[in-house]
Formats: C-alpha cells, sequence, structure tokens
C-alpha cells in the first residue's frame, strides 16, 4: 500500500454521500427538488452541522440517511459500504448502527407509552436479549442521558420539553449506535435548555465516539457543536468547510446573509446585515443555475450557469462563480 492509500485509509470517513438527490412528485409531471445532488463526507467520531432556511431539504436529507426517505438518486456510504439500497436484513443491521432525534419529542413519542417503554422499544426489535438485559441497559441510558430513575414510568406528556428529548436520545442510544441524525434537537425548547441539552449531545459524544449530523436552521447553535458545517439553500450545497473557517470567513453571499442575521456572533468580519431580497427560487423544477441568484445582492448574468463546489482555499468549498470577486 503506497504512502498516500495508506492515509486514505486511515481519513476513511464513516458517512459520506455521493450527488444524493430527492425530488418529489408535485403533480402534472413536475418534480419539487428537496435534495438536489448534495455530496460529503463526515469523519469519524464528529459533527457535521447543516444549516439552512426552513424548506431547503435539511429533513429529508437527514430521513433519507436513516432510511426513512427512499433516495430518488445518488449513494450513500456507511463505512465505505454502500448502504442506498439495503436488503430488509442490512435495513435491520443499518437501523441499530444509524439514528435519528427528532426535532419534536413529543410528536415523536408514543403518548401510550412509559418512558422506559419508548427506550426499550428499539431493543426488542433487535430479537437478541433477554428481559433482564432490556432493564439493565434502560438503567444504563437512563444514566446516560440524565433522566432520574424514579421517573422511570411516567408518560410524555408527564415530562418538561428537556425531559421529553432526553427520552428520545435514550431511544436512539438504546442499541449503540455509531451514527445520529439530530434533526433540530434543540429547536423546540426553551434557550435556558438548549444549552443543557447540546452540551449531553457533546458529552456523549466525546464518551462513546458518536458521530453525528446535526441538523438546524439556527446558526448560532451549530457553532459550538459542529467540527465541520455544509450550508443548504433549496436542495444544495452553497459552502462547506471546518467549522471555525466557515465562521471566520463566509464566502458565499447566502452564508454572509445567515451569519450577518445572528447579532450575537462576534465574527472577525462582522459586516452589517445583509438583507435579503427578491422572491425565493421554487424548488419545483428549478432553471439551472445559481438557486439564490434572484435574491443575491452580487449576482450577474454569470449565474445563470450551473455553480459547482469549488475549494476556494484548504476544505473550504463554495458554490459561487463570483466567490473570488466577492472576497477579493
Ligand atoms: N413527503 C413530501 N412530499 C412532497 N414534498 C415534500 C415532502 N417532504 C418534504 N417536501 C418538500 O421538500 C422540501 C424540503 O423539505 P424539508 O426537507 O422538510 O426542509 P427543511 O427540513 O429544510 O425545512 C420542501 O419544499 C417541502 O415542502
Ligand atoms: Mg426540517
Amino acid at each position: 500500500m503506497s504512502e498516500q492509500e495508506k492515509q486514505n485509509t486511515v481519513e476513511e470517513p464513516l458517512v459520506e454521500v455521493r450527488h444524493l438527490k430527492k425530488y418529489f412528485d408535485a403533480g402534472k409531471g413536475r418534480k419539487l427538488h428537496a435534495v438536489d445532488d448534495v455530496s460529503f463526507r463526515i469523519r469519524k467520531g464528529k459533527t457535521m452541522g447543516v444549516v439552512g432556511e426552513s424548506g431547503c431539504g435539511k429533513s429529508t436529507l437527514g430521513r433519507m440517511l436513516v432510511h426513512l426517505e427512499s433516495v430518488t438518486d445518488g449513494q450513500i456510504f456507511f463505512h465505505g459500504q454502500d448502504i442506498t439500497h439495503p436488503s430488509s436484513r442490512e435495513l435491520k443491521k443499518i437501523r441499530q448502527q444509524v439514528r435519528i432525534i427528532f426535532q419534536d419529542p413529543y410528536s415523536s413519542l408514543d403518548p401510550r407509552k412509559t418512558i422506559t417503554q419508548t427506550m426499550q422499544e428499539p431493543l426488542f426489535y433487535m430479537g437478541h436479549h433477554s428481559k433482564e438485559e432490556i432493564e439493565v441497559r434502560t438503567s444504563q441510558l437512563m444514566d446516560m442521558v440524565g433522566i432520574d430513575q424514579r421517573i422511570r414510568l411516567a408518560y410524555p406528556h408527564e415530562l418538561d420539553g428537556g425531559r421529553r428529548q432526553r427520552v428520545g436520545m435514550g431511544r436512539a442510544l438504546a442499541p449503540n449506535p455509531e451514527f445520529i441524525v439530530c434533526d433540530e434537537p434543540v429547536s423546540a425548547l426553551d434557550v435556558s435548555i438548549q444549552a443543557q441539552v447540546l452540551n449531553l449531545l457533546m458529552d456523549l459524544q466525546d464518551q462513546y465516539g458518536l458521530t453525528y449530523l446535526f441538523i438546524t436552521h439556527d446558526l448560532s447553535v451549530v457553532k459550538h457543536i459542529s467540527h465541520d458545517i455544509c450550508v443548504m439553500y433549496l436542495g444544495q450545497l452553497v459552502e462547506t468547510s471546518p467549522s471555525k473557517e466557515l465562521f471566520r470567513q463566509p464566502l458565499h453571499p447566502y452564508t454572509k446573509a445567515l451569519l450577518s442575521a445572528v447579532p450575537s456572533l462576534d465574527i472577525d468580519h462582522k459586516a452589517e446585515r445583509i438583507m435579503l431580497k427578491g422572491e425565493i427560487t421554487s424548488p419545483i423544477n428549478p432553471k439551472p443555475g445559481c438557486r439564490f441568484a434572484q435574491r443575491c445582492p452580487f449576482a450577474t448574468e454569470a449565474c445563470a450557469k450551473e455553480q459547482k463546489l469549488e475549494e476556494v482555499s484548504k476544505d473550504h468549498y463554495v458554490a459561487c462563480c463570483r466567490v473570488r470577486e466577492i472576497n477579493g
């Protein structure tokens, strides 16, 4: 094996998506391009943040990764293996290794089940644990996510939002997964509770080497938890880079606008708030070219051609043909 090959092996990502697409049928032969040619890699034990406005395809992307949504085109790799179209046996295994935490734990938890039953369910589904083992594991899970053993028989409606989200996390963690998609896990929580849940997610990552895809519309939430960030706009990635670099030097006009709207962030190149004007392009049969152009203060005719992610500085990719002029 050559030096280069050795390095590639060491750096093999845990999760990789290549040219992933999800088109929904929008009637009359039209297609809604919810996720449109998205590629990225997530390193083992790290967090990839996915940021973008509501409706840009974040949840659809996450749901494809956990096989709650079928894939229109492209590939998903886990441990270097193509898991895009698993057999039912493979799917059962994937459902243990790859888990999801939802935004609203109230609607994602079964109101008729106690929180213990909810957390145990994935263990029963696996089918190879004794009752005793499941009891022991449940106690462990409650400790891991910080739920008092005394409320093990409580129902979801008896808990506050923060505890409900902890139950959702316990359920995700039950089969000892390697990768968790966190779909806006703190967006429905009070700000004071948000920090607790984020800290818990980070502690669990440290302790168990977990890998996360962390979805949010709120850049300030993703800043501390993410090692790398993808910025999504209408189904496509417009910028991706290590998190620190993105906050230090956002390069795409959309990322700049998103960052300028977060008042509390002390980025080095703090610009004035950029107000976005113009219509949002429809995701139904979108024209080729930059989907942000209609709202972009820097748009020219050149933006009508297809924009590809291009490495502008080390590991920092931007899909904008004017990126150098704008940031020059
Ligand atoms: N099951 C579905 N059928 C048709 N369209 C959908 C479906 N799910 C999502 N969409 C559309 O796909 C786009 C992306 O949605 P979503 O992934 O939920 O975005 P986000 O999570 O970023 O808010 C939206 O235009 C949404 O209306
Ligand atoms: Mg969503």
